[in-house]
């Protein structure tokens, strides 16, 4: 066994789950085959422990480097930070600058508070919400990270989430007290919404929504959910932890006209450092001081130096629209040599952030033998693509080209019923997906 997959084995006896984030589980890819471990990244290319070179056609740090890893422009402020120190007894100048700059792209909003990671700048909105609304009911919808309040929806009924990104989320641990203060909607689903308005009325602080994720936005949906949240006297806010900058230079709110009260970014924000802000209408935003919303790592200087670079960056080559097209390019990719070689396939997301599911056979199996056969050809791929500024051209092409054999395969297999008999051995034994005995269900989820 080479020196990877032996770490992984490793920090399976050290570390519950073996990764600190459940999307970097070697499971929920091919265990065994997928590195999960890294010595080097740089662009769109990542090294394993043991040499070998891939090209990142998957999540590009899980939605975290839309420049590319290890960005020139980014680590060359970081470094200059480092450098000058990155920590003291006072405050980072570049907290000032860092809302200015977010606040001049978000028109709509005054102040800005910062955390470091997207989960925690949820709670921190969420607080917020509370806090000035005095009440403690959320109604949400998407995945917005794997703190109380959120969790706190499966207490009741432990499939509450199931539709919402990660299904099988067990909230063991959660306070049973908090039954009842987190309900989720459906997306798209304005007549659902309505109804949740009608049941919760003034009990509800907040609605919380990931302006697009999975499919385009309803005008009517947004309208309904903008409205009515202002009627009931709630907080409306827009998770863009994903679609940040990755559809619009700023929240991809801007796009749908939606005005919400507060917005909270993060790893689209700072291309791969830790950084996520809350911003916000400043009526809001006052309740914070209210409460007490405080950390010492929140005050560190890299993650604001690393976000101004970043946005600075994609804005002055609208990064947006070159990420946009890449991703056109791969759907379309997937749709052609999928037909070609007679595999039936669906292709959704957005442009800058798609995936493709199988529509025959076993949709797990051919998932994992996909990747499979992409990671001989040196890409780690699976069925989600998160486009970045380092995709270029001839590495999009020489991905379909491998896409395009691993295909050929697939659908040859899928004719002659032998696509089990492709997957390594290892692969069938030890996979959840095969043995059903992962929580969260590793199978269905889509990264
Ligand atoms: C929309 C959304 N909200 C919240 C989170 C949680 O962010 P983090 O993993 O930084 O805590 C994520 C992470 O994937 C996300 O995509």
């Amino acid at each position: 066994m080479n020196k990877t997959q032996s770490l992984y084995r490793q920090a399976k006896k050290l570390i519950p789950g073996g990764t600190q984030l459940f999307s970097k589980r070697p499971e929920l890819y091919a265990p065994g085959l997928w590195p999960a471990y890294f010595s080097k990244s740089s662009g769109c290319l990542v090294w394993d422990l043991d040499g070998k070179r891939y090209i990142d056609m998957a999540s590009m740090g899980i939605g975290s480097c839309l420049l590319g890893y290890a960005d020139p422009d980014v680590n060359a402020a970081v470094s200059r930070v480092v450098r000058a120190g990155n920590m003291s007894t006072l405050n980072a100048p570049e907290d000032v600058e860092l809302a200015k700059l977010l606040i001049s792209l978000h028109p709509w909003a005054h102040m800005v508070r910062f955390a470091r990671t997207g989960g925690e700048a949820m709670s921190i909105a969420v607080r917020i919400a509370r806090a000035k609304t005095g009440r403690d009911r959320v109604l949400f919808c998407g995945y917005h990270g794997w703190h109380d309040w959120y969790l706190a929806a499966n207490v009741a009924n432990k499939k509450s989430l199931d539709g919402h990104l990660l299904p099988g989320l067990n909230p063991l641990g959660v306070p049973r007290a908090l039954r009842g203060t987190s309900t989720p909607f459906t997306y798209n689903d304005a007549n659902g919404f309505q109804k949740l308005i009608k049941a919760g009325g003034k009990k509800v602080g907040a609605v919380i929504l990931e302006s697009i994720r999975g499919t385009q936005p309803e005008p009517r949906f947004l309208r309904a959910v903008q409205e009515e949240t202002r009627a009931i006297g709630a907080v409306l806010i827009v998770d863009e932890i994903t679609a940040g900058f990755r559809l619009a230079v700023g929240g991809a709110h801007l796009l749908f006209k939606l005005k919400p009260d507060i917005a909270v970014f993060a790893k689209g924000m700072s291309n791969g450092y830790p950084m996520s802000a809350v911003v916000g209408v400043s009526e809001v935003m006052q309740a914070a001081e209210d409460s007490f919303v405080s950390s010492t790592y929140w005050t560190e200087r890299i993650g604001p130096t690393a976000a101004i670079a970043t946005i600075n960056k994609v804005k002055r080559l609208n990064i947006p629209a070159e990420l946009c097209q890449i991703g056109r390019d791969v759907q379309s990719g997937w749709k052609n040599i999928a037909k070609q070689h007679g595999v039936e396939i669906s292709v959704a997301g957005i442009d800058s952030l798609c995936h493709f599911s199988f529509k025959q056979g076993d949709p797990l199996l051919l998932k994992t033998l996909f990747t499979q056969i992409m990671l001989e050809a040196g890409f780690l791929a699976t069925n989600a693509f998160y486009a970045s500024f380092a995709h270029e051209k001839n590495i999009i092409e020489n991905y379909l080209a491998s896409a395009d054999k691993a295909f050929f395969e697939i659908g040859k297999a899928l004719r002659t019923g032998t696509e089990r008999s492709l997957l390594r051995d290892f692969l069938m034994q030890i996979n959840p997906l095969n043995t059903g005995n992962s929580s969260p269900k590793m199978s269905s989820v889509r990264l």
